[in-house]
């Protein structure tokens, strides 16, 4: 198996206590609410949700039976199962994982979400080509990525008050492991991956302080809304979502089992104490509710 790339590690973060619970984010997440909203099919049977972190979003997929939370970091799995009051639902599973190496067998999700997260990728193409093979044909992906092409960088660029072009296609890596993409380049990395995309919104126009100071978050959420409907003509705003379809055919997984070995690619048989790979001997724990498939950890 080939190197995977790195991972921007949020192991021991309290990313969603310092970012999102004390951070002055109502307006961002009530944004990307509204968001979800609109792209989210009405119903489903099984979601995987990539790069869950502490489970923010989680209670959004309320259309779905039950929801994959996946993410590299136990500790935030660990977060989004008090968040999620876990204990008492066989709703959730919990995944420590790579997205880069997905513990799944093809075609076993009827729709996924990937928020927030891409925008960590150092390659992004090898995630999506992972979330595509998992799954089903004709299923929902709905991706948000931080863009390049927004309006403030736009404008920095201009004054000269920022070095990089915000209109080429390259990734720009702003922070270590941290990237924006220009829309173009995403849109035709999924449309490789076999995703046709469908619709684009526009989200968090108004992140900036000025605003959150002297607009009421609902007010501005209100505004976000009616903005995030130009998605489709334009993208100028500093994260975009886009809905996508799973097209086109891909081997099937094999018959009757959920899990395969991340490291090598064989079939696994479930387990509620401890996962082992007859292939390559490697053995997965699983421990208070949390299956660990990570390889290289
Ligand atoms: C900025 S947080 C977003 C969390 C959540 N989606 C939200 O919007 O609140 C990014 C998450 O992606 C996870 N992540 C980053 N790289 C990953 C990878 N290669 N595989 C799985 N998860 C990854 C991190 O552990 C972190 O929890």
């Amino acid at each position: 198996m080939t190197e995977t790339p790195p991972i921007c590690n949020y192991e021991g973060s309290d990313y969603q206590n310092t970012f999102w619970d004390q951070g002055n984010r109502a307006y961002e997440d009530a944004a990307e609410g509204v968001a979800l909203k609109r792209l989210l099919p009405k119903e489903g049977k099984l979601m995987l949700e990539l790069g869950a972190g502490a489970g923010r979003n989680t209670p959004r997929y309320q259309g779905f039976e039950r929801v994959v939370l996946l993410d590299y970091s136990r500790s935030q799995l660990e977060q989004a199962q008090q968040r999620l009051s876990a204990g008492l639902s066989n709703r959730y599973l919990f995944i420590a994982a790579d997205a880069y190496k997905l513990p799944f067998q093809n075609g076993v999700f009827d729709g996924a979400t990937m928020i927030r997260t891409l925008h960590h990728m150092a390659e992004p193409r090898l995630a999506l080509e992972q979330v595509r093979n998992v799954l089903k044909e004709n299923s929902i992906f709905i991706l948000e990525y931080a863009n390049k092409h927004n309006l403030k960088a736009i404008f920095r660029y201009f004054f000269k008050k920022q070095h990089w072009n915000p209109f080429s296609p390259e990734p720009i890596e702003f922070v270590a492991l941290n990237y924006d993409f220009h829309p173009a380049t995403v849109r035709s990395w999924l449309q490789n991956s076999q995703f046709a995309v469908e619709r684009q919104l526009t989200v968090s126009h108004f992140r900036m302080s000025f605003f959150k100071r002297f607009i009421p978050t609902k007010m501005l959420v209100f505004m976000d809304s009616l903005a995030q409907l130009s998605g489709d003509a334009w993208q100028l705003s500093p994260s975009v979502f886009v809905r996508n379809r799973a097209v086109g055919e891909r081997t099937q997984g094999r018959e009757g089992l959920f899990f395969k070995c991340p490291a090598c690619g064989n079939g696994l048989t479930d387990s509620q104490i401890e996962i082992v790979c007859n292939e390559c001997d490697r053995h997965y724990p699983v421990e208070n509710g949390i299956y660990d498939f990570r390889v290289d950890k």
